[in-house]
C-alpha cells in the first residue's frame, strides 16, 4: 500500500504553519555597517579618499579567511572569473577547460576574456572535473574546477594534471565559501580562487564577487582589469582618489561598492557558525538516508574535512518507473513546502550558452562549435536527469527539518509510478 503523494492530492510530509528558515539571513551588525557608508562620503572605492575602505577591510579579510596572500574584490563572481583569466596573458581564442555541469557564467566569462571554453564532462559521483579529463586534453591553455554544490573538485590532482600541460588552474569557488581540502580554504588551491557572492550564495551582498590568489604580480594586475587600468596607493592621501594610473594592462570596472564591502564585512562574520549549523543538518540527513533505497547524496572525498553546502543534491536512483527527476522536485516541494529543483541542464545544450548570438563573438563561437561536435556528458547528464537540488537555507533549522527531508525522499523514491 502506499500513501498518496502530495501532489496527488495526499497529505503532505510537512504541514502549513512551520515555515522553513528565511534566507539571506542579515549579520548582527550589517544595519550599523550600511549605514555608515551611507553617512560617509565614500560610497565606492573611487571616492577621494577620507577613511579606510571597507573594500580593503574586506580584501584583508577574505584572503585571511582563505588563507590567501591577496584578494581582489569585484562586482560579481562572473568579472571575478573574467579578470582571473584576463590575468593570465593568453592568446586570443585559447581553449579554457570548463566543467559541463555548472552555472552558465563560468563559460561565458570565458568568451568575454576572449577565449574558447572546452566543456569537459565530471564524475557523476561528485559532480566535479576529475584528473582524466584534464589529461585528455592536451590543448588546454588553463583549466577552471568549479566546486559543485557542495562537493569540492580534488584541486591538488587537477593541479598535477594542469601542469604537465602547461596549464594553470583556477577554482571556480562560487559555491563554496569556506569549504576545506585537507584543512586547505576553496579558492586557495589552484592558481586562483574565484567567488561569486550573488544572493543565493553563502556569503553575500546581493551582488559581489572576489579573486583570490597568492601570486602577488597576477594580483596586481587583477586590480587594474577590475579598476581601469588603476592600482591603490600604498599610502592614500586624504582628499584624493585612493587609486592611480598604473596602466600595465587596460582594465574595465568591475569594482564592489563600498556598500556591498561592508555588508560583506558583516556577513563574514557569522559564516562559520551557519556553516556549523547547516554542516551538523547535513551529517544528520545523511545517517537518515543511509536506509532509504533509491535516494543517496554525492560522493563525498574524505579529503574534503569541511563542507560548505551550496545546494544539496538529493540523488534518485532508481527514478520511480516513467518519473524524471522534474517530477521528483516537483514531488519533494509538495510534500516539504519547500523549493526543491532540478540541476540545469548540462551547458552542452543550455540555451543560455549561445555565443553565435553575439556577433562580436563570431569567431570564437565558430571555434567553440567545431570544437563540441563530437563530445557526450554522460556524467553531466546523469545528474541532471537524477538530482534534486536544495537550497542551502534549508538546513539552518533543526535534525526535525531533516527527518521531514529524509521522509519526503523516501515517500517519493518508493513510489510506484504510473498513476499511483
Ligand atoms: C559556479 C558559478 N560560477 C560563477 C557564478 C557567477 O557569479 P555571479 O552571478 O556573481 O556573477 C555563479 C553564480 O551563480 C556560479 O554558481
Amino acid at each position: 500500500m502506499t500513501t498518496a503523494l502530495a501532489i496527488h492530492s495526499g497529505a503532505p510530509v510537512r504541514g502549513p504553519g512551520r515555515p522553513w528558515p528565511a534566507w539571506p539571513t542579515a549579520a548582527p551588525g550589517a544595519g550599523a555597517a550600511l549605514d555608515a557608508v551611507l553617512h560617509s562620503a565614500n560610497w565606492a572605492i573611487t571616492s577621494p579618499y577620507r577613511d579606510r575602505l571597507y573594500e580593503r577591510r574586506f580584501a584583508q579579510a577574505f584572503a585571511d579567511y582563505t588563507g590567501t596572500a591577496h584578494c581582489v574584490p569585484t562586482d560579481h563572481g562572473s568579472s571575478a572569473l573574467v579578470i582571473a583569466l584576463e590575468s593570465l596573458g593568453l592568446r586570443y581564442g585559447d581553449p579554457v577547460l570548463v566543467p559541463a555541469l555548472t552555472w552558465t557564467a563560468t563559460a561565458t566569462a570565458v568568451f568575454r576574456a576572449g577565449l574558447v571554453p572546452v566543456l569537459v564532462d565530471v564524475d557523476p559521483a561528485t559532480g566535479c572535473l576529475d584528473a582524466a579529463a584534464v589529461a585528455a586534453e592536451p590543448e588546454a591553455a588553463a583549466v577552471i574546477a568549479v566546486h559543485w554544490a557542495c562537493t569540492m573538485a580534488d584541486v591538488p590532482v587537477l593541479n598535477a594534471a594542469a601542469t604537465t600541460l602547461g596549464a594553470k588552474v583556477i577554482e571556480d569557488a562560487a559555491q563554496a565559501h569556506g569549504a576545506r581540502w585537507r584543512g586547505r580554504a576553496a579558492g586557495s588551491l589552484g592558481w586562483a580562487g574565484c567567488f561569486s557572492m550573488q544572493h543565493s550564495k553563502v556569503l553575500t551582498s546581493g551582488e559581489g564577487g572576489a579573486v583570490v590568489t597568492d601570486d602577488g604580480a597576477a594580483a596586481g594586475l587583477m586590480e587594474e582589469l577590475r579598476a581601469d587600468s588603476r592600482r591603490y596607493r600604498d599610502e592614500p592621501v586624504r582628499g584624493e582618489l585612493p587609486l592611480y594610473e598604473t596602466a600595465e594592462t587596460m582594465g574595465a570596472n568591475y569594482c564592489l561598492s563600498e556598500f556591498a564591502a561592508a555588508l560583506l564585512c558583516e556577513q563574514l562574520s557569522i559564516l562559520d557558525d551557519q556553516h556549523e549549523v547547516r554542516n551538523a543538518n547535513f551529517l544528520a540527513l545523511e545517517r537518515m538516508l543511509a536506509d532509504v533505497p533509491g535516494v543517496r547524496l554525492p560522493r563525498r572525498s574524505p579529503a574534503q574535512d569541511r563542507l560548505s553546502l551550496y545546494e544539496v543534491p538529493l540523488v534518485f536512483d532508481p527514478l520511480p518507473p516513467g518519473r524524471t527527476n522534474a517530477w521528483a522536485a516537483e514531488a519533494m516541494t509538495a510534500e516539504l513546502g519547500l523549493r526543491a529543483y532540478p540541476p540545469r541542464v548540462p551547458l552542452s545544450r543550455s540555451p543560455l550558452l549561445a555565443p553565435w548570438r553575439k556577433s562580436t563573438l563570431a569567431p570564437l563561437a565558430e571555434r567553440f562549435r567545431a570544437l563540441h561536435a563530437d563530445r557526450r556528458y554522460p556524467g553531466a547528464e546523469y545528474l541532471a536527469g537524477h538530482a534534486v537540488l536544495l537550497h542551502h537555507s534549508a538546513f539552518l533549522g533543526t535534525e526535525e527539518d531533516m527527518a521531514d527531508i529524509a521522509a519526503a525522499a523516501a515517500k517519493v523514491a518508493r513510489h510506484p509510478g504510473g498513476d499511483a
